[in-house]
């Protein structure tokens, strides 16, 4: 909207920046400027400047700059309108509305909104009135508390057509009804409830006004979800469910996921699982104001589609169109839930340990992308490179920013190269360039070192047996830190003709002559184990071998980690336990040294 010339000057000059800035971040004066750490991204040492003569804020770190109104949108994540609201009302001004029109229609929309509001609480008290009896039932049947469903004020909308209308009648005009969607005003006759029979969903906006609503079936019918048709403060597009609690969550800074699901039940059963962060577009398709309305909140949210080829499709689609909106440190991540699951039934079905699993294995946008494209056809010959390398230019292309573009480009350089030496026969396991000084920051605590990890890795070799020779050097090398998983490791590389290309059956078989069967059916029978290899059922060899090379570099780079770790314990405590485990990290690590000179000297 336009504001009469002057008003914002004369808010700004009300107004003193650093005073503002100073309530969240600590100034210190420095000649005619402040300077502290930037809100806005992680720093240890300032580079956020206030300069308060000119009004404006500059962060040398992250590039963040803006004047008052601007830190205001940053800070407290709101659109322009509302942080000029916020600031007015905080110098005394009042925010002009320029047109009587405009005035007008802002108190429209207040009215639909207090509509909407009425009805919500109407719904809720349905719900827990004798009425929703069955409702309530539903609910707990489907792993809701109370709590769970007072906190999203769930409701019920019961079978008569005229519950709603008589409730609000009195004190709403029933056109200003219809038009907030409540009611459905046919060609002939009265007016009738929106929604009937129904749990109701209230749909927030960002400052967690009720402006629509979704409703499900309890019993069967169709649809299974109605939601409010379009109105004047409810456009389907922009609007994502769950949005003003996962702002409220991620402000509490726990390092939390933004997960992007499917559906209303799947905000609510992660919530429930303590996962608070999460949202859902409406039964659409993502748009690019729901993916703007995603990175207000998380640099990297998380897709996490239903396992099933909507889902997939789904995600492909917001792929391609979150493409020309990447910027540096603002992406995507694409998490693969097992067939069949959505986050709701994997969550109640596995628990959320299963659901922390999905997330950590999450893949960046670039990984997808590349993945995507090499699924449709072998990397065998030269060829078929320069074919891949050609269409994954063409969707490179679309990216807007040049600093992410040229990434892009040298990711999928590398991988190309990777995969040309994979190729090659007699094959040999393809690595990243060695670095010599690994430090990035301190090293991972050791706490769970990726047992998942490791098992879901014996899972696949197990059933892909092709990759143990290739591999084995590596694979002896590893740490498997449980015994029984050792143990089958060295089963497995003891069997004497692996060379002759056994298959999976095959292998197995002869596993279970040595007595490790029943190891073997308990690993292959972990949930991650097969979420992992139905996965890699549908997988080129290719790309499951470059998936398990990066998992055995993951995990040696944890043990490293915790080889340093293991020094330092036993610099702090040289007790006989921190000696035997420093003893044999370093073992391992020995062994893997004499494992790379080996295969550098092969290719000088
Ligand atoms: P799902 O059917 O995956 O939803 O549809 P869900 O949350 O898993 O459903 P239940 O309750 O567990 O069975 C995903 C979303 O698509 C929209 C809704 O927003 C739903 O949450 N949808 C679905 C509709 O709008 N209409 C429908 O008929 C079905
Ligand atoms: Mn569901």
């Amino acid at each position: 909207m336009a504001f009469p010339p002057g008003f914002l000057d004369e808010l700004r000059s009300r107004l003193s920046l650093a005073a503002l800035v100073g309530r969240r971040v600590r100034l210190v004066r420095r000649g005619r400027e402040y300077a502290g750490l930037c809100p806005f991204h992680n720093e240890k040492t300032p580079s956020f400047y206030v300069v308060e003569d000119k009004a404006f804020f500059h962060c040398f770190g992250c590039g963040a700059h803006g004047d008052a109104i601007g830190f205001v949108m940053r800070a407290d994540n709101l659109d322009f309108l509302e942080a000029v609201e916020k600031l007015a009302a905080e110098a005394g001004l009042a925010v002009p509305k320029s047109t009587p029109e405009e005035r007008e229609r802002a108190q429209r929309q207040k009215t639909l909104q207090e509509a909407l509001e009425a009805a919500a609480a109407f719904y809720e008290g349905r719900l827990w009135g004798s009425a929703g009896a069955a409702a309530r039932d539903y609910l707990k049947g489907r792993g809701l508390d109370e709590a769970t469903i007072r906190h999203f004020r769930l409701g019920w909308a019961s079978a008569d057509r005229h519950a709603l209308k008589r409730a609000l009648s009195a004190e709403f005009p029933l056109p200003l009804l219809v038009e907030a969607g409540l009611l459905r005003q046919p060609e002939e006759g009265e007016a009738y409830d929106w929604f009937r029979e129904r749990v109701m969903f209230p749909i927030l906006d960002r400052g967690g006004r009720v402006i629509a609503f979704g409703g499900r079936v309890i019993g069967a019918g169709e649809p299974k979800y109605l939601n409010s048709p379009e109105t004047p403060i409810f456009e389907k597009g922009r609007v994502l469910y769950g949005w003003a609690q996962a702002r409220a969550a991620l402000r509490l800074g726990g390092g939390e996921s933004l997960v992007v699901t499917e559906g209303y039940m799947d905000v609510i059963a992660l919530y429930r699982a303590g996962f608070k962060a999460a949202v859902a577009p409406l039964g659409t398709a993502l748009t690019e104001a729901h993916l703007a309305e995603l990175w207000r909140l998380a640099p990297e949210p998380v897709l996490c589609f239903d396992g099933d080829a909507a889902g997939e499709r789904a995600a492909v689609r917001a792929l391609r169109r979150a493409l020309p909106l990447l910027r540096p440190g603002q992406s995507l991540l694409f998490a693969s839930l097992p067939a069949g699951e959505d986050p709701d039934s994997l969550i109640r079905g596995q628990g959320r340990a299963a659901f922390e699993e999905v997330l950590r294995t999450a893949q960046p946008l670039s990984r997808k992308l590349w993945e995507l494209a090499v699924a449709a056809r072998p990397l065998d010959t030269p060829e078929r490179r320069a074919d891949l390398e050609r269409r994954l230019e063409d969707e490179i292309r679309l990216i807007a920013d040049r600093a992410v573009q040229a990434e892009y480009r040298r990711f999928v350089r590398e991988r190309l190269y990777e995969a040309s030496r994979a190729s090659r026969p007699p094959f040999r396991p393809a690595r990243e360039p060695r670095r010599r000084h690994v430090s990035n920051g301190p090293p991972r605590p050791p706490s769970v070192p990726g047992k998942t990890q490791r098992e879901v890795l014996l899972g696949t070799l197990v059933e892909h047996p092709f990759l143990i020779l290739d591999l084995c050097e590596e694979i002896a090398a590893l740490d498997f830190v449980e015994p029984e998983l050792s143990r089958l490791r060295d089963g497995i590389l003891a069997i004497p003709d692996l060379e002759n290309s056994i298959d999976a059956g095959d292998l197995r078989s002869r596993l279970m002559e040595v007595g490790l069967g029943n190891m073997v059916e308990a690993l292959l029978a972990r949930p991650m184990v097969r979420t992992a290899l139905r996965r890699s059922a549908r997988e080129q060899p290719e790309l499951i071998r470059l998936r398990v090379e990066a998992a055995l570099q993951l995990l040696r780079r944890q043990d490293r980690g915790e080889l340093a770790e293991a020094e330092n314990a036993f610099s702090v405590a040289p007790t006989e336990e921190n000696s035997n485990r420093l003893t044999r990290l370093k073992e391992q690590e020995h062994q893997r040294h004499e494992v790379e000179s080996d295969d550098r000297d092969e290719h000088l």
